[in-house]
């Protein structure tokens, strides 16, 4: 049933998707202030910070922004974090950097040491380190974190952070240990949950993704994808999806709260 409720209603693609292409994702008044926030953080070569719930956008946000960056003067290296060691980090960091052998600590930092200060030097480029999920992070590698960050004894800011993750990576960073890395952070935004005026955008915005150019949602609906979302984009695409699903089942061109209501009572 799931593919026919695109046929009824003569979608071109699967209705709020997670393969988004840069000009489908919609520039929220988020997106905005965290490219502002971006510029800013590389300007100075320090390390900003990106919070918000579970699906409120974070990774989309990221995304976007950073393909805003020319390719040729920027190299991004991102991460998505693990609970693991500072070691596991830094292969993580070998291994987007390309750089086939790992040994031991004090090799691997000499490595990526030595990439970022060709690329830097040599190639004339930016670096960019974006941790998706730091909110994973241990508090053993939050407290050395900031080690990678230093060339020529620290006065070279060749390699900015953009650290991503839930807000409970503030009560992380607020730790003694943590001090050093929070020290170097010049920025910090966090994604809001949207309105209900900006959820009826977002909800035309992924309909016309699809092929559709009328508002399918009533009003009533609209407000129940926004409350029972909580503003929260993954909840609404998968309440909004959900919806269109029953309301197809209903041969019902309109989708209406009580459709939102029987998609909700499917998801978490
Ligand atoms: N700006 C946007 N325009 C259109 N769709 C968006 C946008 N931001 C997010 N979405 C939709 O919301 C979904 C969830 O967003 P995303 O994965 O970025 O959230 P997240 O905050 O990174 O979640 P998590 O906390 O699980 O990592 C995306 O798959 C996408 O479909
Ligand atoms: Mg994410």
């Amino acid at each position: 049933m799931s593919a026919s409720y695109r046929t009824f209603f003569g979608m071109t693609k699967e209705a709020f998707d997670t393969d988004l292409s840069m000009k489908d994702i919609l520039e929220t008044q988020d997106i905005v202030s965290i490219k502002q926030s971006l510029d800013f953080t590389l300007q100075l070569g320090a390390v900003g910070l990106i919070t918000g719930e579970v699906g409120s956008g974070k990774s989309t946000a990221l995304r976007y922004v950073l393909s805003r960056l020319h390719p040729s003067e920027y190299k991004t290296i991102w991460i998505t974090a693990c609970s693991g060691s500072i070691l596991e980090f830094y292969r993580l960091m070998i291994s987007e950097l390309q750089m086939g052998e790992t040994g031991c600590k004090a090799v691997m930092i000499r490595n990526i040491r030595k990439a970022i200060r060709e690329t830097v030097l040599e190639k004339k480029m930016k670096v960019v380190l974006v941790v998706d999920e730091a909110s994973l992070i241990r508090l053993e590698v939050f407290a050395e974190l900031h080690t990678i960050t230093q060339f020529e004894q620290d006065s070279k800011p060749w390699l900015p952070i953009i650290l991503a993750g839930r807000s409970n990576l503030i009560d992380k960073l607020m730790y003694q240990t943590s001090r050093p890395l929070a020290s170097r952070i010049v920025s910090r935004s966090h994604m809001e949950q949207l309105s209900r005026q900006e959820m009826e955008q977002y909800l035309l915005h992924h309909l016309s993704i699809t092929g559709i150019k009328t508002n399918l949602f009533e009003d009533t609906a609209i407000t129940a994808v926004h409350q029972g979302s909580g503003g929260l984009l993954r909840k609404a695409n998968h309440l909004a999806r959900g919806a269109l699903v029953a309301a197809a089942r209903d041969k019902s061109m309109i989708v209406n709260a009580d459709h939102v209501r029987l998609a909700s009572t499917e998801i978490f």
